[in-house]
């Protein structure tokens, strides 16, 4: 390895703890991160308290959170390498996020999408749904993030996120990095074996032959890609014709999973007397991808002691890291620290 002299650009990105993680969380986002591992400094983060801006059975929260955690791990995020913890293990988070609440302008939220499409089909939206976007700037910018890896549908949330730390820097004098976008163009977009032009949803993922889970056992995961939704022609090509998009869909994952190019991807399928030897192949490649994270994750669920101690010890990391970085923030808008607090 080379040792270089500038310091590693620091990416973070947070994951939301409710639903299931599969293939799509994982080919999307998770397999990048652990890729970067080595060059970069990257801190992950569980965001329980943004699944809180909707109504979540408490225990259940605190379940997902682990398997979360322990998933993450599971697909090779390295305590050593790399900080994993929970958002709300870190105090500073819910601060900064107060703080830079009071520096943004309203109708910055009201114009998000998300916040939007999420209020529009809510009786009640909570106040949390429409400041969500803050605390996400809040635990980007405490540490100080380059890059922060996102899907296609975080990019508004991003921006936001550059214009409350260039409005903060303004006002109080430089406090935050801008942190830039990283968002994947091939693969980023991982489509429902069951409906290839939609993406593959978390909310979505119970409803069978949607999604593969990354706990899925063997058997289920075969049947899930054997029954994919394809088309009635037998071109196996990567294509963007809508028409062509279950295809298209699943030499993404076989490529993604094997490292491959689109020419070798596509000389393993030369031979291919149609549709079933295409699934036949990229099932198995997905069996043995996702044997090893489902047996990792059910031995870390299984050693709860385990997890605890890998969680705190990313706690202790971020806020390492966090603590010194909300005290200046706090200083900066006229908040006396005392020394208790320091
Ligand atoms: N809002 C993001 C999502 O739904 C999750 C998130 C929270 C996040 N905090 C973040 C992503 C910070 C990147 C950086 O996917």
């Amino acid at each position: 390895m080379t040792e270089s002299k500038t310091p590693r650009r620091r990416v973070l990105s947070g994951i939301q703890p409710s639903g299931r993680m599969h293939l799509g969380n994982y080919l999307g986002a998770v397999q990048q991160w652990v890729q970067a591992q080595e060059e970069k400094e990257g801190l992950y983060c569980v965001v329980d308290l943004h699944a809180i801006t909707v109504y979540q059975d408490p225990e259940e929260l605190e379940e997902q959170v682990r398997g979360t955690a322990a998933l993450l791990l599971a697909c090779g995020i390295d305590p050593e390498k790399s900080v994993l913890f929970v958002q709300s293990h870190v105090r500073a988070h819910s601060e900064a996020a107060w703080i830079l609440n009071c520096q943004t302008p309203l109708g910055w939220l009201e114009r998000m999408t998300q916040f939007k499409s999420k209020a529009a089909n809510k009786e009640r939206a909570s106040a949390g749904l429409l400041t969500y976007p803050v605390l996400q700037a809040a635990d980007i910018l405490l540490y100080d993030a380059d890059e922060v890896p996102v899907g296609d549908d975080q990019r508004q949330h991003l921006e936001l996120a550059r214009d409350i730390a260039g409005r903060f820097n303004h006002l109080y004098g430089e406090t935050f990095v801008l942190p830039e976008p990283v968002i994947r163009k091939f693969g980023a977009r991982i489509m429902a074996f069951d409906n290839p032009t939609a993406k593959m949803s978390k909310s979505s993922g119970d409803a069978q032959g949607h999604a593969v889970a990354l706990t899925d056992e063997d058997a289920k995961i075969r049947k899930t890609i054997k029954r994919a939704v394809t088309d009635s022609g037998r071109e196996i090509v990567f294509s963007e014709d809508p028409e062509k998009a279950g295809v298209n869909n699943l030499l993404t994952i076989y490529k993604l999973l094997t490292g491959k190019d689109q020419e070798a991807v596509l000389k393993d399928f030369a031979e291919a007397r149609g549709y079933g030897d295409l699934k036949k192949a990229v099932a198995e490649a997905v069996v043995e991808s996702i044997r090893p994270i489902r047996e990792r994750y059910e031995r870390l669920m299984g050693d709860p002691a385990e997890l605890d101690r890998l969680l705190a010890v990313g706690a202790d990391r971020a806020r390492a890291l966090a603590e010194p970085k909300i005290i200046q923030i706090k200083e900066r808008v006229g908040l006396t620290v005392p020394a208790a607090l320091r």
